[in-house]
């Protein structure tokens, strides 16, 4: 008999994903799975924030051990780019549950079942928002040009998200997924190679991590403010960072305390990815980057 295709023994060696391929600490301090009656007892793992009770430093949280030592001035304050901006995604849909055998992100098309069982309305799981609003801000021409200095990210059940402008977030759904799920695991993904973290969980509040001169600007279909946006970036300080924070949940209105101003740009209803893109574009407009 011929063995038409491989030599015996020798195996293929499994292309590897990018994101599959942490450092080798981070396997190694992988939580064994364990049953979980209730969607969200993997998600209080990370959930740093909302277990505080004040003595931040003594939390144990997960494999929070990836977490000690991160300095909490999280922006690369370059003035040398001149002004920049941030992104806050507020409420997304990032929860994690034990379905069958194994963690998965939950999401309405897959696990509707699931949720209907555990009281869940399947409506609000919605990570394919986050994912759209995501590769909108990552691919404007404003990251390009180096002017998006941090996305945060804020889930429905109060984990904070950080995300550096150069990460290469998944373009198809299925894979965000994955490395939202291995996220929310490992409290971080690093680049290959690298210890650097591309994303991690941090704790809250966001506040802290937003320049002290920034401008914090809400965006809401129901603000009784209604402006252009190209106008209102255009006529905002030049010496300034903004902050804009847009929803990322499938229904309800952004809700914070920490926002200057709370706009609406249309008078229609818009979807995160869309809003985003036209306050890109107001940016790209404002900063002469085409
Ligand atoms: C609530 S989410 C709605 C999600 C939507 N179902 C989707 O698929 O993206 C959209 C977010 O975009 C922003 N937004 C939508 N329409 C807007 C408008 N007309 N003016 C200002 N912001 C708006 C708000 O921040 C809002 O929370």
């Amino acid at each position: 008999m011929v063995r038409p295709y491989a030599v015996k023994g020798k195996k293929r060696r499994k292309r590897e994903d990018k994101y599959e391929r942490v450092e080798e600490a981070e396997e190694a301090s992988e939580p064994e799975e364990t049953e979980a009656s209730q969607p969200e007892d993997v998600n209080k793992g990370a959930m740093v924030e909302k277990q505080s009770n004040g003595n931040e430093g003594e939390e144990k949280v997960g494999n929070s051990i990836e977490l000690e030592g991160i300095p909490i001035t999280p922006v690369e304050l370059s003035t040398k780019n001149g002004p920049g901006a941030i992104f806050i995604l507020e409420r997304a849909s990032l929860e994690v549950a034990k379905v069958g055998k194994t963690y998965q992100l939950l999401n309405s098309d897959d696990h509707s079942n699931f949720l209907r069982k555990n009281n869940r309305d399947p409506a609000l799981y919605r990570p394919d928002i986050v994912h759209q609003a995501l590769l909108m801000v990552l691919d404007s021409p404003i990251n390009k040009a180096g002017k998006l200095r941090n996305v945060y990210v804020r889930t429905a059940a109060g984990v904070l998200i950080e995300i550096k402008p150069h990460v290469r977030i998944p373009r198809t759904f299925k894979r965000f997924c994955g490395v939202m799920l291995q996220l929310l695991q490992k409290l971080s993904i690093s680049a290959v190679g690298k210890r650097e973290k591309l994303m991690r969980v941090i704790k809250n509040p966001v506040t802290q991590y937003l320049p002290v001169n920034s401008r914090k600007i809400g965006f809401s279909y129901s603000s009784e403010k209604l402006v252009s946006i190209h106008n209102y970036v255009a006529a905002a300080e030049n010496n300034r960072d903004f902050v804009f924070v847009v929803g990322a949940m499938a229904h309800g209105k952004v809700e914070t305390d920490y926002t200057d101003d709370f706009i609406s740009i249309s008078g229609y209803p818009l979807s995160a990815a869309f809003c985003i893109s036209m306050i890109c574009q107001a940016l790209a407009g404002k900063w002469d980057i085409l």
